[in-house]
C-alpha cells in the first residue's frame, strides 16, 4: 500500500502544486487521480517515484517511509507511463521494452524473450519487434509503453494520461486492455487523467483533486457518482451521472418476459398464441433465434411482414442496468430485448421492469449491500473505503 500523509509539495516559485494530502492508495488495484489542469496530479504521481520531492509530510510505501530507501531501487519497483510513450526513437520496440531488465544485469537473450512474452500480453504483433516507434501508429506505441513499463515485473505502475492523446476509440481499447491485464497481474496502479469518464471506467478507487492540490473526495466510482462531496465534485461529475451509475448495477435480477417471440416462420396461429395482453408486439427472430425486428401480432398473423427495428439489444447478467435502460430507449416499442451469449433473444423487458429493477438496485445499494455488477466485476478487489475529506 502506498500511503501520503499530509504531504505538500511548494515548488521555488512559491507555486502550492500539492497542499497536505493524506490518501491511502489500496494494493493490487486501480487508483484514479483527476482533477482539472494544474491541480497537482502530476506532482503528486511523480512524489511516488522521487523524482518529486515533497517540501513536507511522508510517502509510505508498505509502510516504509520512500525517504528512507535508495531512489534506483525504489524506481524499479515501478513502472514508469506517459503520454505519447516517451520511447526511446533510436531503439527498437523489443530493445525498448527490454531497457529495464537490461539495467538490472539480464542477459540479452532473457531481455528479449521478457519482451517478446510482453508484446503479446499488450496485443502487439510480434512482427513488430523489429521496428522502431516512429514505424508504430499512437496507440501501438502508447502498449509498448505499457510493456516496458511491466517488463521487470514491478508491483507497482505509475500512469501519468497515458491515452490522452489516442482517439477515442483506440482510448477505449487501450482502457479494456490495461483492465485485462490487471485482473491477470492485479498490480498496484496510480492513473492519471483529467478525463472523468476514464477515471470511472477503470477506477477502484477515485481522488478528485481540486486546484491547489487538494483532495475533493476519495471514493469507488459508484459511490462518487451517487455522492458527490460537494458542488465542485458535482460539477466535474458533469452531468448524467445518475444515468451513468447505473452502469455499476447488474442486470442480472431484471425480470425478462420470454413470451411475445416468435420465429420467422411462424405460422398465423402460432403467432397469434404468442400475443400477450397488454404487449401490443411480438419479438421477430430468424429461425436460429436471432432478433429481427417489432411485429404488430395480428398484422403479422394477417401476412404482413413489416418490421420495426429494435435498436440494441442487452445480455442480462453481463451488462448493467445502463445498458438495459439504453436497450429500451433504443427501441421504438419502448422495450428492451434481452439476448444470450450467442445473440440469441431470451425476452423482452419494458421500461416500466427496467424501472422498478433500477429502484431495487437503489435500495439495495443505499443499504449498504454492495452488489457486485457486470462492470465492476472487471474491477477486481473492490473497495469499500469509505468518503473522505
Ligand atoms: N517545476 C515547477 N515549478 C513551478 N511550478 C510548477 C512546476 N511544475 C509544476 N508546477 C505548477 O504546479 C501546479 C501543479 O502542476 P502539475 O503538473 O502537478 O498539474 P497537473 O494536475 O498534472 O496538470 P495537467 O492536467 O495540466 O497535467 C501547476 O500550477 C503548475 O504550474
Ligand atoms: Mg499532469
Amino acid at each position: 500500500m502506498i500511503r501520503f500523509d499530509a504531504v505538500t509539495k511548494r515548488y521555488p516559485d512559491g507555486t502550492e502544486a500539492v497542499d497536505r494530502l493524506s490518501l491511502e492508495i489500496p494494493d493490487r488495484s486501480i487508483t484514479v487521480l483527476v482533477g482539472p489542469s494544474g491541480c497537482g496530479k502530476t506532482t503528486t504521481l511523480r512524489m511516488i517515484n522521487r523524482m518529486i520531492e515533497p517540501s513536507s509530510g511522508t510517502i509510505l510505501l508498505d509502510g516504509r517511509d520512500i525517504q528512507q530507501q535508495p531512489v534506483n531501487a525504489l524506481r524499479r519497483s515501478m513502472g514508469y507511463v506517459i503520454q505519447n510513450a516517451g520511447l526511446f526513437q533510436h531503439r527498437t520496440i523489443v530493445d525498448n521494452i527490454a531497457t529495464v531488465p537490461r539495467l538490472l544485469g539480464w542477459d540479452r537473450q532473457r531481455s528479449r524473450t521478457r519482451a517478446m512474452e510482453l508484446m503479446e500480453r499488450v496485443g502487439l504483433d510480434p512482427s513488430m519487434a523489429k521496428r522502431y516507434p516512429y514505424q508504430l501508429s499512437g496507440g501501438q506505441q502508447q502498449r509498448v509503453g505499457v510493456a516496458r513499463a511491466l517488463a521487470a515485473d514491478p508491483p507497482v505502475l505509475l500512469m501519468d494520461e497515458p491515452f490522452s492523446a489516442v482517439d477515442p476509440v483506440v482510448r477505449k481499447g487501450l482502457q479494456e486492455e490495461l483492465l485485462r491485464i490487471q485482473a491477470e497481474l492485479g498490480k498496484t496502479i496510480v492513473f492519471v487523467t483529467h478525463d472523468i469518464d476514464e477515471a470511472i471506467r477503470i477506477g477502484d478507487m477515485i481522488a478528485v483533486l481540486r486546484t491547489g492540490g487538494r483532495l475533493a473526495q476519495f471514493a469507488p466510482p459508484d459511490q462518487l457518482l451517487a455522492a458527490p462531496a460537494d458542488a465542485f465534485v458535482e460539477d466535474f461529475l458533469g452531468a448524467d451521472r445518475g444515468i451513468r451509475r447505473l452502469s455499476f448495477f447488474t442486470s442480472a435480477g431484471l425480470e425478462i418476459n420470454p413470451e411475445p417471440v416468435v420465429a420467422a416462420d411462424s405460422t398465423a396461429d402460432q403467432v397469434t398464441a404468442r400475443a400477450t395482453p397488454g404487449i401490443p408486439y411480438v419479438m421477430v427472430t430468424d429461425t436460429e433465434g436471432r432478433p429481427l425486428g417489432w411485429a404488430d401480432p395480428v398484422e403479422r398473423a394477417a401476412g404482413d411482414e413489416t418490421l420495426v427495428p429494435y435498436g440494441r439489444p442487452f445480455a442480462p447478467g453481463r451488462d448493467s442496468l445502463r445498458a438495459a435502460l439504453d436497450s429500451a430507449v433504443l427501441s421504438p416499442t419502448g422495450w428492451a430485448v434481452a439476448v444470450d451469449k450467442e445473440g440469441r433473444v431470451m425476452g423482452v423487458a419494458s421500461q416500466e421492469t427496467i424501472a422498478d429493477a433500477i429502484r431495487r438496485a437503489h435500495a439495495e445499494h443505499e443499504q449498504g449491500g454492495h452488489k457486485q455488477s457486470a462492470d465492476a466485476a472487471a474491477h477486481e478487489d473492490e473497495q469499500s473505503a469509505g468518503v473522505t475529506g
